[in-house]
């Protein structure tokens, strides 16, 4: 009796499968990523309720169950989960008794990639203060903008950083901001040391650890997001744990060694990387600073099996000449973000059979999108089941002001499929917006209100993404106020406000051109010169090296008679950024910063020509 119907229960079920392969042909996919989404949820709620909830938590976890497993491997260094545990604990120690630090402190950290880095920043979270990174290609000016707008007291400095405070030392001391240097000795008796202190302190557990909110702050990232100097974000515990699944959702597993070579102070590295690594119970091979040369030897060396990336890494070890090791590692793991198609083939072609797996994420914001399936180019679906767990919408934007348009009773309208438009996420529980410290207007700003419906809220990411008909999200720009160069956001305010101090230039409309064989763009100023001075490229050379890291220089000058507004007063970029520094499509006259002549130089079309075919490189 068993038999007909089984058989046409199977035929039916061949025949919704071939129907589900030509109609929806993600569809496995799609629901394998999502059931693994929901599994971590379910996971994360059951930790939960055996108190595991935060990103301290499920460091000592491991610490308490893996205690021997090599955490942090730093050049010829390696510490277990146990040796990182008491050495924050000798860190909070010291910094509880010698600096009277407590809950609810903000506390700066200036540190490059060593294992320090991770021992300060989990000595501090055991004492419940919250921890503000700072890049340190960070200039002295910004130094003490960033103090003042996360509100920190006290500074920790490595000991490869104290020269970039030596500068503002009497102003922090002026403030009254304790700094600390994570080094035996110090220059100068304005700044304690702290490597003595810690080596003093007991590194037995602390008796008092702090309860904290969950929906609390955790860090603050600087981020130069839109305008004016870098932003300091909130970044909640929820966001914190939510970040520690990336690597376990690329298909990593605690038996994976996993090479990190960004820097900390970025989320990428401090919460993805180290915190994905975290969450598996892995290990990290943890570089100081990415080396194209010994990238591969390194992988060699410490069996690495996952690497981390942004898509410039990749395109530097795409321009760096062969190595043996290129061939002979074991990586069969990529995970990262900003890895375009072309650099993505010829990787994978060149380096070997490696799994790439590319994201989107923000510091901000907890949306965020994977690639799980073979496809290249997308950073991520839009299935329905995707858009179950990490509701968002890609809105139809004004291509003049980038502003999303409204109807006339004032609702946004949704980008048609195969229409870039600009990606905004729902504010839930899961998706906070913590907003910027002590910068309300700004914060405000990234919150699009009354999108569908009078009263909702929407996080406004600022980039433009394009949803295809086969569901696939494709990164298209980032717009707004900055350009990303080298791996950093510019924020084209910011770079305006250097260059308005001249007192040859009177108007600057910054923004980003690209440029063939890079990732990015890389900065141009159109100036407008005040009368009866003329452009001196030398001392503006010497002004940039002063005030601003070497990635948010402007490459390329456009000297105008005046600058181009839109009808709302709003610079006019559009039409700079298409005509880029192309000599033969303008008038104006245009300048090339040519560092080993310290100048700017006319920009002839021979040099156009070298700078496009890659011959001279940035
Ligand atoms: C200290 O904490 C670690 C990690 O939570 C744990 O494994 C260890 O047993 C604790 N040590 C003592 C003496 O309580
Ligand atoms: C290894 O580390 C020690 C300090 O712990 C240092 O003195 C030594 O130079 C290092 N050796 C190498 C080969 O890096
Ligand atoms: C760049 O800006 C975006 C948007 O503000 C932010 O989410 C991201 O973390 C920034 N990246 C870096 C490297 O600062
Ligand atoms: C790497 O793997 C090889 C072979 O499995 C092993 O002999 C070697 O000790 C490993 N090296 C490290 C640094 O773990
Ligand atoms: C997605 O991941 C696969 C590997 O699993 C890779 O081949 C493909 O190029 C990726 N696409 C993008 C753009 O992430």
């Amino acid at each position: 009796m068993s038999g007909p119907p089984a058989c046409s229960v199977l035929a039916g079920l061949l025949a919704l499968l071939l129907y589900q392969r030509v109609a929806f042909p993600f569809f496995w996919e799609d629901l394998t990523y999502y059931l693994k989404l929901r599994s971590y949820g379910k996971t994360l709620r059951a930790r939960m309720q055996r108190g595991i909830v935060t990103y301290l938590d499920s460091f000592l976890h491991q610490a308490k169950n893996n205690p021997n497993k090599p955490f942090i491997v730093f050049e010829n260094q390696t510490l277990t989960y146990r040796d990182v545990d008491r050495r924050s604990n000798r860190f909070a120690n010291a910094f509880r008794t010698e600096g009277s630090l407590k809950q609810g402190d903000i506390v700066a950290l200036l540190m490059s990639n060593e294992p320090d880095f991770i021992c300060a920043w989990l000595g501090l979270c055991k004492l419940g203060c919250e921890v503000a990174f700072l890049n340190v290609n960070i200039k002295a000016k910004s130094l003490l903008h960033c103090f003042h707008s996360c509100g920190a007291r006290t500074l920790v400095v490595g000991a490869d950083c104290v020269r970039l405070v030596e500068e503002v030392l009497p102003d922090l001391k002026k403030d009254d901001m304790a700094v600390w240097l994570v080094d035996h000795t110090s220059p100068s008796e304005q700044v304690s040391t702290l490597l003595d202190k810690v080596e003093r302190m007991s590194g037995e557990n602390l008796s008092d650890l702090p309860k904290v909110d969950i929906m609390s702050n955790f860090l603050f990232i600087f981020t130069s997001g839109t305008t004016g100097l870098s932003k300091a974000a909130r970044v909640g515990h929820m966001k914190a744990i939510v970040s520690m699944a990336f690597l376990h959702l690329c298909g990593a597993t605690s038996d994976d060694v996993i090479y990190v070579t960004l820097p900390l102070y970025h989320m990428a590295a401090s919460l993805l990387g180290i915190g994905g690594c975290i969450h598996l119970g892995a290990t990290c091979v943890l570089k100081k600073k990415f080396s194209a040369s010994q990238f591969w030897k390194d992988c060699v060396k410490h069996n690495v099996t996952v690497v981390q990336y942004i898509g410039e890494l990749c395109r530097y070890l795409f321009n760096h000449p062969v190595v043996p090791e290129e061939k002979t590692h074991r990586v069969r793991l990529a995970a990262g973000s900003g890895l375009r198609p072309d650099v993505w083939r010829e990787f994978v072609q060149r380096f070997g059979r490696i799994k790439i797996r590319e994201g989107y994420g923000l510091t901000e914001a907890s949306i965020g999108f994977l690639n799980y399936t073979d496809e290249v180019g997308p950073i991520g679906r839009a299935s329905y089941f995707n858009k179950l767990s990490m509701p968002f919408e890609l809105l139809r934007y004004d291509p003049q002001t980038y502003e999303p348009v409204r109807t006339d009773s004032g609702r946004c309208i949704r980008a048609c499929i195969g229409e870039a438009g600009v990606l905004v996420a729902p504010l839930t529980a899961m998706n906070q917006f913590l907003g910027y410290a002590g910068n309300q207007v700004q914060s405000e700003k990234k919150r699009l209100r009354g999108v569908f419906k009078a009263g909702d809220v929407y996080f406004n990411t600022g980039d433009l993404l394009l949803h295809d008909h086969r569901d696939f999200l494709y990164f298209r720009d980032r717009i707004g106020d900055t350009f990303r160069w080298k791996g950093e956001n510019v924020s084209t305010t910011e770079v305006s406000e250097v260059l308005g101090l001249l007192d040859f230039i009177q108007e600057t409309n910054i923004y980003g051109v690209t440029i063939p064989g890079h990732e990015g763009r890389a900065g141009m100023a159109a100036v407008v010169l005040k009368r009866d001075h003329r452009l001196d490229g030398t001392n503006l050379y010497i002004h940039l090296v002063k005030s601003l890291p070497a990635y948010a220089w402007p490459w390329f000058l456009r000297v105008q008679t005046s600058l181009d507004v839109t009808e709302t007063f709003k610079q006019q970029k559009m039409k700079l950024v298409q005509e880029s520094f192309n000599p033969e499509v303008t008038e104006d006259l245009l300048y090339f910063l040519d560092v080993s002549q310290k100048d700017y130089v006319p920009l002839t079309a021979c040099l156009y020509h070298d700078i496009v075919s890659g011959k001279i490189k940035l």
